[in-house]
């Protein structure tokens, strides 16, 4: 099986050889945090240029785009879950589609499914969404131009910019399949085809002037314009099924946020196509049955219980969950209702079996709306307004297709591989799934991109997410129980030792820190544990002692500032 998203947290601890201090920050006005310092300072300078939070996650985005191209950017998708200053909430859907000729057999080979194709190349990529999210929340939200962000960003990619380790070992890992495609190899490889290292200057030339195409044109140029007919002369040439068609024919979705309440805290999350915002709920559903802040944050019986959740919601979430405009996605998998029953089938002093999905109530009559009008990354920020957004954006593995498109310096995604390409075969992150998230025409692939919202009578707390595939459910999860049963504030709800089960394979991936006493007693309970250096990269903004506080994951070298 591949185990991307293992070895992708392995190497985070690998590079950086210890975890960075605290990246921690206070503040009154404004507040963002990124993994990378470069878009916070993005995120930070549009806000004190008379931006708000939207305008602030929109520059991070953009400049994540250049200096963080590894795991999002314009040829990738993205989820905004957004709480403005008026109160009202709302999830903007910038996740890729399938192209109109994608077929559920187009990655079997005389009926044997072959993954690498849905990984690498043209016919792994859908049609981006991130860039169009982005301009809707400019138009809709956004308070500076965003010609403007762009250019600063532009001048990010034309100027360069330092490599920091994990770029330098992502490019390292990922040199032969970026040496395959010569656009892609001509900006991340040396000339001689080695990759660039750790504190070598990254100009990219060709992806500064894409964005200053796009801030003399706006997005028309990519879903229209000439960046649509390269690109779709690219695909013709080289195997692919993306067309000119499918890109004029994308568009952002407006959703409500899926919305749950845990111990009298409102969680606001994102609806399917993500898996995200219903399993946290699902999962915080379960977990209201048992009182955990008795048990302490680092305890087995703690880690058992809320292991023992997760499988149950990673079980459903392989059957149930798919784009709700193709398959009905049942309500009743966050009812408080379903989750006793899911708690009474807890044993506190074992690990159980658990054969398959459950049958949430009004299973096939109450069901998620669609349209109502990693790897991965994941901002947040917020403003004193009263304006918090959570954004996670993706170009799913590392480098995604590993595809440039000619001239453009824009890579593009490989999000097709999100889709089940055959029941039961594995994705790069190792989740199976079922006829829900079957690939097919126009349809969305299933995420597990969980940018949430926490609110405490009405006004926000917390805004958090992750990257790291599947795992970007038990980051946020974890982050939200440590916030409201531990009181911790969002720099220790990050640090925590993290854990994750996704029910296949049935494995419980811990991190080391959690301790060696309380590891043995997790497999004395009967959890088969593999234990990790470190899991995950989650960001978070959150209120601390009456002001904004932001923190990035400690893992990482990612930064928050806030002013
Ligand atoms: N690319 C990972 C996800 O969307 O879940």
């Amino acid at each position: 099986m591949n185990r991307v998203w293992l070895r992708w947290g392995m190497l985070l601890t690998m590079v950086t050889g210890a975890w960075a201090a605290d990246p921690v920050a206070p503040g009154r006005r404004g507040m963002v945090a990124t993994v990378q310092p470069v878009a916070t300072q993005a995120g930070l300078d549009a806000l004190k240029a008379g931006g708000n939070a939207v305008d602030a996650a929109i520059a991070c985005a953009l400049t994540l785009g250049v200096v963080d191209g590894h795991n999002s950017g314009l040829g990738g998708g993205a989820f905004m879950t957004l709480r403005l200053a008026d109160g009202s909430l709302w999830a903007l859907d910038g996740r890729e589609t399938a192209p109109a000729a994608a077929r559920t057999d187009l990655y079997l080979t005389n009926g044997t499914p072959d993954p690498r194709r849905s990984q690498d190349g043209a016919l792994a990529v859908g049609v981006p969404g991130e860039l169009a999210l982005l301009a809707y929340a400019s138009t809709n939200f956004g308070r500076l131009p965003m010609s403007r962000l762009l250019e600063a960003a532009a001048r990010v990619a034309s100027n360069g910019f330092a490599l920091d380790r994990h770029y330098a070992s992502r490019l390292d890992a990922t040199r032969q399949e970026l040496a395959a495609f010569p656009a892609t190899r001509a900006i991340f490889l040396k000339p001689n085809g080695t990759p660039w290292q750790a504190g070598d200057r990254l100009v990219q030339t060709d992806l500064a002037a894409s964005y200053r195409a796009l801030a003399g044109t706006g997005p028309e140029w990519f879903y229209r314009g000439p960046f649509a007919q390269r690109t779709d002369a690219w695909m013709k040439a080289n195997g692919g099924v993306l067309s000119a068609a499918d890109f004029a024919r994308y568009t952002v979705r407006v959703l409500d946020p899926v919305q749950g309440t845990y111990r009298g805290w409102e969680i606001v999350s994102f609806p399917p196509p993500s898996s995200g915002g219903v399993h946290v709920i699902e999962i915080l559903n379960i977990l209201e049955n048992f009182d955990l802040r008795a048990l302490g944050d680092r305890s087995p019986e703690f880690v058992h219980l809320v292991t023992e959740a997760m499988k149950r919601a990673f079980a459903d979430r392989a059957h149930w969950l798919g784009d709700p405009d193709f398959a009905p996605v049942p309500m009743g998998l966050i009812s408080k209702a379903y989750g006793q029953e899911l708690a009474r089938q807890i044993r506190r002093d074992r690990a159980t079996g658990v054969s398959g999905s459950g049958v949430p109530p009004r299973a096939t009559n109450e069901v998620f709306a669609g349209d109502i009008s990693r790897h991965t990354t994941h901002f947040s920020t917020a403003d004193a307004e009263g304006n918090w957004v959570a954004c996670t954006a993706s170009l799913n593995t590392s480098f995604g297709s590993k595809v440039v498109i000619p001239g453009t310096g824009i890579l593009l995604n490989n999000h097709m591989d999100d889709f089940s390409i055959q029941p039961g075969i594995p994705n790069a992150f190792g989740l199976v799934g079922a006829a829900a998230n079957a690939i097919a025409p126009g349809k969305r692939p299933l995420s597990s991109m969980s940018p949430t919202l926490l609110l405490r009578n009405g006004r926000p707390v917390l805004s958090v997410g992750a990257a790291g595939g599947p795992t970007i459910i038990s980051q946020t999860l974890l982050a939200i129980l440590r916030t409201v049963d531990f009181g911790q504030p969002p720099g220790d709800a990050l640090r925590g030792p993290r854990f994750h089960h996704q029910w296949r394979p049935d494995e419980l991936h811990v991190e080391a820190a959690l301790g060696d006493t309380v590891i043995a007693a997790l497999r004395a309970l009967g959890h088969t544990v593999v234990v990790e250096p470190s899991l995950g990269a989650a960001q978070a903004v959150g209120i601390e002692a009456g002001a904004l506080v932001g923190a990035a994951d400690p893992r990482g070298e990612g930064s928050a500032a806030g002013w």
